[in-house]
């Protein structure tokens, strides 16, 4: 059965059409489009909400046209759609474009939450983990933990108090005159820093299994007010290696407590700081250490994409959980 999902919550306009067989397992990506505006934001240091959701307008039938792949949307079992959260002005351009198509050409509309596509993105490329799982969603939006006992069955087992760890990499990158998005830059940069030259903090908020960045980030703001400017290439290196050592640390810790906590037999690692290098070769570490299975999407799947949204899409429409016409995006919606 084939999907069309599309993803506007934030920067990047994504469609995707994936084909599903009905008893499930692997479904086949038949396109993943995501077009960037990173060019648009990057003069700014960060996102300008208006400005995405205008490129977006713009570029959501052509990126949906090129997701088809000449397909029919007459030939469509299913459209899923992200709700949120996000930014409001953009996921309302995803919604009611796939609010047109399902209702004029009569096709079931599935309402996807974001952090819902994460935690289900690695479900894209193969059979996935066996249930339960502990899921660690890392964006620039979120930084969550989930225990996932099922498809739709999601226990949320720690949250970020303040910054999500992305955010995190994006601020630092810009203290550091990175420009965005900084998560990519920090992780190159960092391969060739010292990550002992610094010692920021690490905050472990003892007994539970939330994070928080925003001491970090201060952190490195007192830091560099002793440096002086324009600050040398081997500073830039070292306080990427030293930042990104603390998040890292952090992350592993909690995701070896959730998983010892739980008993889950498998650990996922998703969103767009999962496509980091360090936190990939660190979390492999750690599950063979842990006898853990995990699972790590590709990169293209890590960052925002629509794939992530149809995986989310094929559920609901098998359990019958599907959205009407009144299907409203929100900016904050919880799991
Ligand atoms: O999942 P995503 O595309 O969007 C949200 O849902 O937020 O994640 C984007 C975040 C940005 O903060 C970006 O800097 C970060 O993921 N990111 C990375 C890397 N690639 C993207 N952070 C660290 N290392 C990377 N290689
Ligand atoms: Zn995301």
């Amino acid at each position: 059965m084939l999907i069309l999902a599309i993803d506007t919550s934030c920067d990047d306009t994504s469609a995707s059409l994936m084909d599903f067989k009905a008893e499930g397992g692997a479904p086949r990506i038949i396109s993943n489009v995501v077009s960037s505006q990173a060019e648009i934001h990057s003069k700014y240091g960060g996102i300008v909400p208006e400005l995405a959701s205008r490129r977006h307008n713009e570029m959501i039938w052509p990126v949906v046209s090129e997701a088809m792949c000449g397909a029919a949307l007459e030939e469509l079992a299913a459209i899923a759609v992200c709700v949120g959260p996000g930014l409001i002005g953009s996921l309302l351009v995803g919604c009611s474009f796939a609010k047109a198509v399902s209702y004029s050409k009569k096709i079931p509309l599935a309402g996807v939450n974001h952090l819902e596509g994460h935690i289900l993105s690695v479900f894209i490329e193969g059979a996935g983990p066996g249930f339960p799982y502990v899921s660690l969603v890392v964006s620039g939006g979120h930084t969550s933990l989930y225990l996932v006992e099922g498809f739709l069955r999601y226990r949320q087992l720690g949250k970020s108090r303040d910054d999500a760890a992305g955010e995190a990499y994006d601020k630092v990158a810009k203290l550091l005159g990175l420009g965005y998005p900084g998560g990519p830059r920090i992780d190159r940069l960092a391969a060739e820093g010292d990550p002992g030259a610094i010692r920021f903090p690490r905050a472990w908020l003892p007994g539970t299994l939330d994070f928080s960045f925003s001491g970090l980030k201060t952190a490195v703001v007192n830091f560099l007010k002793g440096q002086s400017r324009p600050y040398g290439q081997g500073l830039v290196r070292d306080v990427a290696a030293s930042f990104q050592a603390a998040v890292l640390d952090v992350l592993m810790r909690k995701c070896q407590w959730a998983v010892k906590k739980t008993g889950a037999g498998n650990l996922a690692v998703t969103g767009g700081v999962a496509s980091n290098n360090a936190l990939k070769n660190g979390m492999n570490e750690l599950a063979l250490k842990m006898d853990t299975g995990l699972f790590i999407p590709s990169p293209a799947f890590c960052t925002d994409n629509a794939a992530m949204i149809a995986v989310g899409g094929f559920h609901r429409f098998g359990a019958g959980r599907l959205a009407k016409l009144d299907l409203n995006p929100k900016a904050s919606l919880p799991l």
